[in-house]
């Protein structure tokens, strides 16, 4: 059970100006550990980011051909510490100029989750700071109202390497789910198809993400509609998203031409380009397709008279520029501005919890302060309207 101290409904937080010269209080620490990504942020009231640290065990976790949720774990808490004490070096502040802590809670891996709990509860109860739970999934969402002026409310599409999902999101506390994923998530599939490829095996992909692998690879291909993948749902008149064909197809065609070509065991095929070009295009349709349904779906059942002024592409694969570019020359049609955060800001980083700490800090009526917060690896958002969309059963636009 969540242990809830309520401090005072007319608590007012003083924007006042502190050391930093654009900094201005409250600051917020936000701490994330919900995967396999430790990272920490100091961040203003006015999205100042004064000390950032990330340590990303990606590299550690591919001998293993994944995250073994336990090695995951142990990351975590062998740098925890460094990586708090590395971002208040560089903010140069002191924990007793902090305002609150934020620390991801939900959803994740729990043994990941559990350490960035543990220690911001230890930090909390030491130097007497009020805890805020955060979202995850509502952090990559609000991350680009740090830099960007971006009124509420918005229409939110999330595709990350663990997640797809698409939001209309009211305010900083209020998310309705219009749309998620049946099976992969998009960043998963890149994942897979990059490693079924082989793509490590080229110096130039050898550090870089799937996604960020396909992508690059793409932008040297002469034939991007060479390999043909079947649009997914496309008779369902919802916004929900399904990866796992598309991964299966282009599976497919890889062992296709492996066999024809007669490839040797680690051999890439020599049009990998023009594969990653189509796999990059058939997704982008695809994530396009739901998100003009969820444009009409909002503009009908939220906006009314009132026009939706505003999308976010957030999550690791936001930083695709064919995919953004994409979506973002359908949603001009429809006079609607699109933006997702700055690129280093995409993937999972501390920042952007420190920063969801920010808006809920600024925007609740009541401030919370938690003394003892759970875990949840499953965390759904508790309005569910994915019902209702396909109900309006609104038409496909070639
Ligand atoms: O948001 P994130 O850091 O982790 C989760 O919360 O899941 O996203 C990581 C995912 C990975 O699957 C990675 O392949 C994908 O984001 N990604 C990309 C690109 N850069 C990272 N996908 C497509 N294009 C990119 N440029
Ligand atoms: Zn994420």
């Amino acid at each position: 059970m969540l242990n809830l101290l309520f401090i005072s409904k007319s608590f007012h937080i003083s924007a006042r100006r502190f050391a930093h010269a654009n900094a201005i209080r409250p600051y917020v620490l936000g701490i994330e550990t919900s995967c396999d990504d430790t990272g920490a942020a100091i961040v203003s009231s006015d999205g100042n980011v004064l000390g950032d640290y990330i340590y990303s065990q990606q590299n550690s976790h591919l001998k293993f051909g994944g995250i073994i949720p336990t090695v995951a774990m142990d990351f975590h808490r062998n740098c925890i510490e460094n990586v708090v004490n590395q971002t208040f070096r560089r903010a140069n502040v002191s924990l007793s100029e902090i305002d609150a802590i934020a620390v991801t809670n939900r959803p994740g891996l729990s043994l990941s989750l559990l350490v960035g709990v543990r220690y911001a509860k230890y930090l909390s109860k030491r130097y007497n700071k009020p805890i805020i739970p955060i979202h995850h999934m509502e952090a990559h969402a609000l991350m680009a109202r740090m830099t960007n002026k971006i009124p509420l409310p918005f229409l939110c599409v999330l595709l990350s390497g663990g997640h797809s999902l698409v939001t209309f999101v009211k305010n900083p506390s209020e998310f309705y789910l219009l749309g998620e994923t049946l099976d992969d998530a998009p960043g998963e599939a890149f994942d897979k198809i990059a490693r079924r490829l082989k793509l490590r095996n080229l110096p130039q992909y050898a550090y870089v993400s799937g996604g960020q692998a396909i992508e690059l690879a793409a932008t040297s291909s002469r034939d991007p509609s060479k390999y043909e993948f079947p649009l997914p749902l496309s008779m369902q008149r919802d916004c929900q998203f399904s990866f796992a064909g598309l991964k299966n197809t282009g599976a497919r065609h890889i062992l296709k031409e492996e066999k024809l070509l007669d490839l040797a065991p680690d051999a890439v095929l020599p049009d990998y380009e023009d594969f990653c070009a189509s796999f990059l295009n058939a997704t982008s349709k695809h994530i396009l397709q739901r998100t003009r349904r969820a444009i009409v779906f909002c503009e009908k059942m939220f906006l009314k008279s009132n026009k939706l002024r505003s999308i976010v592409v957030s999550g690791g694969v936001a930083r695709n520029d064919v995919l953004f570019n994409t979506i973002s020359g359908m949603a001009k049609q429809y006079d609607i501005e699109t933006f997702r955060p700055q690129k280093q800001h995409c993937t999972d980083n501390g920042i952007m919890i420190a920063w969801n700490g920010v808006e809920l800090l600024l925007t609740n009526e009541q401030i919370l302060h938690y003394d003892d917060i759970e875990v949840f690896s499953r965390a759904p958002f508790k309005i569910n309207l994915i019902q209702n969309v396909k109900e309006e059963s609104i038409p496909n636009k070639a």
